[in-house]
């Protein structure tokens, strides 16, 4: 008896182990949250053919950018992306105190976690978003954001 649920606890774990490694390669869980869209700042605009992108985030971050302080822990910063006047998908990224350290350094964005929001607010679990952090690493004097200076221009009212 033993020895029966003994292979089936190991054939389980193993069958787990399998899950979980694909799951590093597809889906993706990361601490970064859909935020409440209509509370955040749109501070600029991204026209790009039929894409237009809505650039979004809290007025605490864009005063900490123009005061040459550090965007806090807390924020979210929107791209979303509209085509033919619909939200197509929402691309998020959300700092956090240390969320950094959940990643190895090559891979590190600062203490920004990212992630592809699908228009119903699901995760869409095809991307890997080690691929928007490898992207976005060229922009770790600018903590990381493409539209550093958009926010530092930005007039708040
Ligand atoms: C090929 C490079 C590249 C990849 C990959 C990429 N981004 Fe970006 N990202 C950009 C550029 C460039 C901008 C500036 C807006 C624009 O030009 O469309 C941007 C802007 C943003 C912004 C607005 C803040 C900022 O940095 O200006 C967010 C949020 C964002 N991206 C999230 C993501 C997420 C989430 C992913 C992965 C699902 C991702 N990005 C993948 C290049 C990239």
């Amino acid at each position: 008896m033993k020895k029966i649920f003994g292979g089936i606890g190991a054939a389980v774990l193993s069958g787990l182990a399998v899950l979980m490694v694909g799951m590093q390669v597809q889906a993706e869980p990361t601490r970064a949250t859909m935020p409440d869209i209509d509370k955040l700042i749109h501070y600029t605009t991204v026209t790009r053919g039929e894409v237009t992108e809505h650039l979004m985030t809290t007025r605490e971050a864009i005063e900490a950018v123009q005061k040459g302080q550090p965007i806090p822990a807390g924020t979210h910063v929107a791209l979303v992306d509209y085509r033919g006047g619909k939200v197509f998908r929402y691309f998020i990224i959300e700092k956090g105190e240390n969320w950094g350290a959940d990643y190895d350094e090559r891979r590190r964005t600062g203490d920004w976690q990212f992630q592809w929001f699908k228009p119903d607010g699901t995760i869409n679990t095809a991307e890997n978003t080690a691929r928007c952090q490898s992207c976005h690493t060229s922009r770790a004097d600018r903590d990381f954001l493409y539209s550093f200076n958009e926010m530092r221009r930005f007039e708040l009212k």
